[in-house]
């Protein structure tokens, strides 16, 4: 099985990829790291504490990173997420503690400790602690077997006409992540948007029948609701756990290798993922954005994971 790092903000859609991580048998959670953004970081950081005893993930370490992007002010998505960062269902009472460790200082000492390669890492929030791991510890960048994040989009928008969340919040720690050495793979909103959570999509998962899938139904019924009122969706997309199923079965979606960077000077375009497509994509490209999902293969795996993970 593939090893990830999930660096997340709990938020629906990261509470979905940890499920998803954690039921699918091709990948492993190794760890899993928390920063601020769809909340702050004290309630992003329980909210996956409480996600994980929903999920029964235990001796996988927990961590939480930064509290504040590296440049900007702190801004959260209430609008989407709720006051509590996942609102909808009851949580319960976490039931494992956090690592002692900062989440950037977990993140490089699993990277280090784990053979070249081994290790991929999968953003599905700001990208604050990715930055600052390879700012304290560079070797990671060639160390990590790849980089695999939802956030950005090269032709939608939704924090700005141009620019997504993930990337908006936080763009000086995306422009770091973007021009390291590493393989990034963008799954943004190009592709994201793509995973829609249909009524279909609903029923397999009711199907299912046990804690974990109506945790899930739940999740997604506060979402379809945000994501009606404020962005005129008639089924919410389900960004993150996009980037875990890429690592888990890369032919759920294709990809194109461009290169990317991200503007931070533009008065209408900051934060934008600035993709080149003009062909072919230079020899020394690091870059590849998510262009076309395979939406039943996609929900598929939601499904099975919830399957294995059965009743909790
Ligand atoms: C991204 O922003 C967050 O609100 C979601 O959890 C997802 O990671 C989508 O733009
Ligand atoms: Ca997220």
């Amino acid at each position: 099985a593939r090893k990830i790092i999930l660096d997340c903000d709990p938020g629906h859609d990261d509470a979905i990829a940890m499920l998803l991580a954690h039921g699918n048998p091709d990948v492993e959670l190794v760890a899993v790291t928390t920063v601020v953004g769809n909340q702050t970081l004290e309630k992003v950081t329980r909210n996956a504490l409480s996600v994980a005893r929903i999920a029964g993930i235990t001796g996988v370490p927990f961590a939480a990173g930064c509290p504040r992007p590296l440049v900007r002010d702190i801004e959260t998505a209430p609008d989407i997420h709720g006051e509590t960062g996942l609102d909808g269902p009851e949580l319960p009472e976490p039931a494992i503690e956090l690592d002692r460790r900062h989440a950037v200082d977990l993140i490089i000492d699993t990277v280090m400790s784990h053979e070249p390669g081994e290790i991929t890492l999968v953003p599905t929030a700001g990208l604050t602690n990715i930055a600052m791991a390879v700012r304290k510890e560079p070797r990671i960048a060639e160390r990590v077997r790849e980089v695999v994040l939802m956030g950005g989009g090269y032709h939608e928008g939704n924090w700005s006409a141009v620019a997504e969340f993930n990337i908006k919040i936080d763009p000086e720690a995306a422009h770091i992540v973007f021009n390291e050495k590493w393989l990034v793979t963008m799954v943004g909103l190009d592709l994201t948007h793509q995973a829609l959570a249909t009524p279909e999509v609903e029923e397999k998962i009711a199907a299912v029948g046990t804690k974990p899938a109506t945790f899930v139904l739940e999740l997604l019924e506060f979402f379809r609701e945000a994501y009606r009122e404020n962005q005129g969706f008639d089924h919410p997309p389900v960004h993150d756990p996009c980037a875990v199923a890429y690592v888990i079965d890369p032919d759920v979606m294709t990809v194109r290798r461009a290169p990317v960077d991200i503007e931070l000077r533009g008065a209408l375009t900051l934060g934008m993922t600035v993709a080149d497509f003009r062909a072919p994509a230079p020899a020394d490209c690091t870059t590849q954005v998510a262009v076309k999902l395979d939406h039943e293969r996609f929900w598929n795996l939601v499904v099975d994971a919830l399957e294995r993970i059965g009743d909790v």
